[in-house]
């Protein structure tokens, strides 16, 4: 089985289920259902299937993601838990709690997924549908919720078609429950309210402190602590590198590095972090960036280069 072309949609069932892990395995994104909201997914691991994310919902700029998987041994696996951690997902996972967490060297989460952050936020959905394309695939699902960006989230496959358009694979599994994104804990901080509360959370924690309202939570990689913007100075739309600078290319300016040699904005995202790391990391005293077009998903890479250019 596979996805219809027109409307590819498929009823939650064992043969939905591997068509969704065929797409998702082959670097392609597919819309499921959570316990809280409806998630665009991709393979975490995949840069490229998760720039595709961001190209589907039309972000102006990269949030970091949520990452989903099966259970807590696998969320061990990609970052480092303290006691309050442990204590924290034996209570409330599978389940809406997502914990932001110090990610493991060597995880193999593309830096596109945190944004090139040194946490990751990582949650075990509870949602049968999740759980099965979890399984299935064997990989950790990066998955924000599946609107266009700016828009309401979705609780039905109806609304994530009239969000997202005729193009985007859809596992229908009917309405979800909660309709509210998951709780977003760091420490014993909650940086996003959701169906785990305070009172929830405390009776496991002893106390818990609410973080900053929901709009000062990182919405994007520019309000965030300063370690992952480039230490050097960044000059953007440059087409010729002066001496000392490290020039990362894009299409025909070619430099020391490329973001996509064909000229490809998904492949361009996809690279982007990776490539600020790189050229920080370099002999070079200064960096510089060829023009990016700025239509669709360019946008949110201009964002990114726009605030890394800014010191
Ligand atoms: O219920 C949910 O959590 C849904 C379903 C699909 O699981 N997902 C969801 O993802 O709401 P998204 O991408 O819309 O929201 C992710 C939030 C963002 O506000 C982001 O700022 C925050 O998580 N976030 C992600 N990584 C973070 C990090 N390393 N540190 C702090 N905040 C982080
Ligand atoms: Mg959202």
């Amino acid at each position: 089985m596979t996805f219809p072309l027109e409307d590819p949609t498929l009823p939650f069932g064992p043969d939905a289920i591997r068509a969704a892990s065929a797409v998702i395995l082959d670097g392609g994104i597919v819309a499921v259902p959570t316990e809280t909201v409806y998630g665009l997914a991709a393979d975490a691991t995949a840069a490229e299937a998760v720039a595709r994310i961001y190209a589907a919902k039309g972000r102006p700029s990269f949030n970091p993601l949520i990452v989903h998987v099966l259970d807590l041994a696998a969320a061990l696996a990609l970052a480092d838990f303290d006691d309050d951690a442990l204590a924290l997902a034996r209570a409330f996972w599978p389940g809406p709690l997502t914990l932001v967490r110090p990610v493991k060297a060597g995880a193999g989460i593309a830096s596109l997924v945190t944004a090139g952050l040194d946490t990751i936020a990582i949650r075990v959905p509870r949602h049968r549908a999740m759980q099965a394309l979890l399984a299935e695939t064997g990989r950790p699902l990066a998955a924000p919720s599946a609107n266009a960006s700016g828009g309401i989230s979705p609780t039905r496959a109806a609304h994530v078609r009239a969000s997202l358009g005729p193009g985007v694979p859809i596992l229908d599994d009917g309405a979800t429950e909660a309709g509210l994104e998951s709780t977003i804990v760091t420490g014993r901080t909650i940086l996003r309210p959701g169906p785990v509360t305070a009172a929830m959370l405390a009776a496991v924690l002893g106390d818990v402190e609410q973080g900053p309202e929901a709009p000062a939570i990182v919405t994007a990689p520019g309000q965030l602590a300063s370690h992952y913007a480039p230490r050097k100075p960044l000059r953007l739309n440059v087409t010729e590198e002066a001496e000392d600078e490290w020039l990362i290319g894009f299409g025909a300016v070619r430099g020391q590095d490329s973001l996509s040699e064909r000229g490809d904005p998904v492949e361009a995202a996809a690279r982007l972090f990776d490539a600020l790391h790189r050229a920080d990391a370099s002999d070079r005293a200064r960096l510089a960036v060829a023009p990016i077009p700025a239509d669709g998903i360019g946008e949110a890479i201009n964002d990114r280069l726009r605030r890394a250019a800014t010191r």
